[in-house]
């Protein structure tokens, strides 16, 4: 049964929440592999509306397993509300439903206060972080200093590597970030009732995940951000701190490469980018601000206003190759809807030289200037239609001139917010 990775084609919020719930119904198990409550991913289903930051979009499927992998940061209290808030809302009845890696590394109080102190420090130069702790938290990672699911839940672990960690973080946030420290005994009571309610769900979830494949059962892999943001590949240094493409899946989760099947790069019909740095297609006009009222571009985790530019088909065609992508959902397409004449940037000029990739060098991103092809619009309402045939003439040769620019087909396309506002063109998982 094919196993499926869903990445962000763009900077995120492209709508792989929705796209997640959509595939879940054809897969076993739905499994989170990096970042953290950075995410904010959204699924519509009737007249309800739900946000998930940490546990992956297939939670609301009954029966399905959901994992989050060793690559994913976790903010204990931010994971607890999402628990409590489904379970309050009727979902995750079934405890057993989620499982939560003991090779993840937890999001400390101190990880949060620098990402915020820092932030702050910076000014105008600053990365406009969504301030949850993500990037802290992964340095402590890689510094090797880091407090993993495992050391949360065994209290004498806990109690050592909290106070290996406090004394140079509160030396850190005083003397150099000007903040206030983080108190021991605060932080053992709070995080020490986290690690109770946490423990049950705690598993060693590669052997897990590598057992269901094994056994013929089918994972959805969802990223969370997007190729953009990535810490490798992305607009450097505006990015997230962890490796949000494709290949970010393997080492996340613990699965190997070969177990991929398919990996479908979720897209938006134009672009929009939340925080800082650059952006070349962005609209910093009448019409950037029609498409965020009219596509609700408002931040899911922090409700900052998203940035609207058009399409950008040299950032996807990047997104393609650095994500081996096997095909496109392209989402908000009812979005364009209305709009006479749409632009999209096929090329970049800098110094006056066409360039069709994106560079590694802020300097001169920059300088680019976009070379745009402009296409016509339609004016009929897309929410209803269910069939990429019944879509007007000038929808399909738009969506059909991206995926020629792009160079990868598309396999769905979201016609609005809700479940059922989609039309399946080939499905991945068959
Ligand atoms: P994610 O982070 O990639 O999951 O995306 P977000 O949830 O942050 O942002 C996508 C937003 O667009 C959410 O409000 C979705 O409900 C909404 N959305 C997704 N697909 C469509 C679509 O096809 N049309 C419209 N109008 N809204 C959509
Ligand atoms: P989803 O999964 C859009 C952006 C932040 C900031 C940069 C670094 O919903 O698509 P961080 O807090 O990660 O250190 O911030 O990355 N960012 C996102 N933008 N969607 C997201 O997630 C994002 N997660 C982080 O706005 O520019
Ligand atoms: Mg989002």
């Amino acid at each position: 049964m094919p196993n499926v990775i869903i990445v962000g084609a763009q900077w995120g919020d492209e709508g792989k929440g929705k796209v997640v719930d959509i595939y879940t119904e054809y897969a076993d198990l739905v499994v989170r592999y990096q970042g953290g409550n950075n995410a904010g991913h959204t699924i519509v289903v009737n007249e309800s509306k739900f946000v998930l930051h940490l546990i992956p979009s297939g939670v609301l499927h009954k029966g399905k397993r959901c994992v989050i992998g060793n690559g994913v940061v976790i903010d204990p209290k931010a994971l607890l509300e999402e628990i409590d808030m489904l379970k309050g809302q009727g979902f995750l009845k079934d405890s057993s439903q989620l499982l939560i890696s003991d090779r993840a590394h937890v999001i400390m109080p101190w990880h949060c206060k620098i990402d915020v102190a820092r932030e702050n420090l910076r000014g105008k130069g600053k990365i406009g972080t969504t301030g949850r702790g993500i990037g802290p938290c992964y340095e402590d990672k890689y510094a090797r200093v880091g407090i993993r699911i495992a050391d949360l839940v065994n209290e004498k672990v806990f109690v050592e590597r909290l106070k290996g960690n406090l004394e140079d973080k509160n030396r850190y946030l005083v003397d150099f970030l000007g903040d206030s420290a983080c108190d021991y005994n605060e932080i053992l009571e709070e995080y020490s009732k986290y690690a109770k309610r946490i423990a049950p769900f705690v598993a060693d979830t590669s052997l897990l995940v590598n057992d269901a494949v094994s056994e013929g059962k089918s994972a959805l892999f969802e990223g969370a951000q997007g190729s953009m943001l990535d810490i490798d590949h992305g607009t450097y240094p505006f990015v997230t701190s962890s490796n949000t493409i494709a290949g970010g899946a393997c080492s996340g989760i613990g699965v190997g490469p070969t177990c991929i099947d398919e990996v479908i790069g979720i897209t938006k019909a134009y672009t929009t980018r939340v925080g800082s740095g650059p952006f070349p297609t962005e609209l910093d006009c009448e019409i950037g601000e029609g498409l965020r009222q009219k596509g609700g571009e408002f931040g899911a985790t922090t409700g900052r206003t998203r940035r609207c530019g058009w399409f950008d088909a040299v950032v996807v065609r990047d997104a393609v190759r650095r994500n081996g992508l096997t095909g496109m959902a392209l989402t908000k397409l009812d979005v364009l809807t209305g709009m006479d004449k749409i632009k999209v940037c096929i090329a970049y000029e800098i110094d006056g030289k066409r360039v069709d990739t994106l560079p590694a060098s802020l300097h001169e991103v920059e300088k680019i200037v976009p070379v745009y092809e402009e296409l016509d619009g339609w004016e009929e309402a897309l929410e209803e239609i269910r069939s990429f045939d019944a879509l007007p003439e000038n929808a399909k040769r738009y969506v059909k001139r991206l995926e020629e620019l792009v160079g990868v087909e598309s396999v769905l396309v979201s016609v609005g917010q809700k479940r059922r506002e989609t039309i399946i063109v080939k499905n991945p998982f068959d």
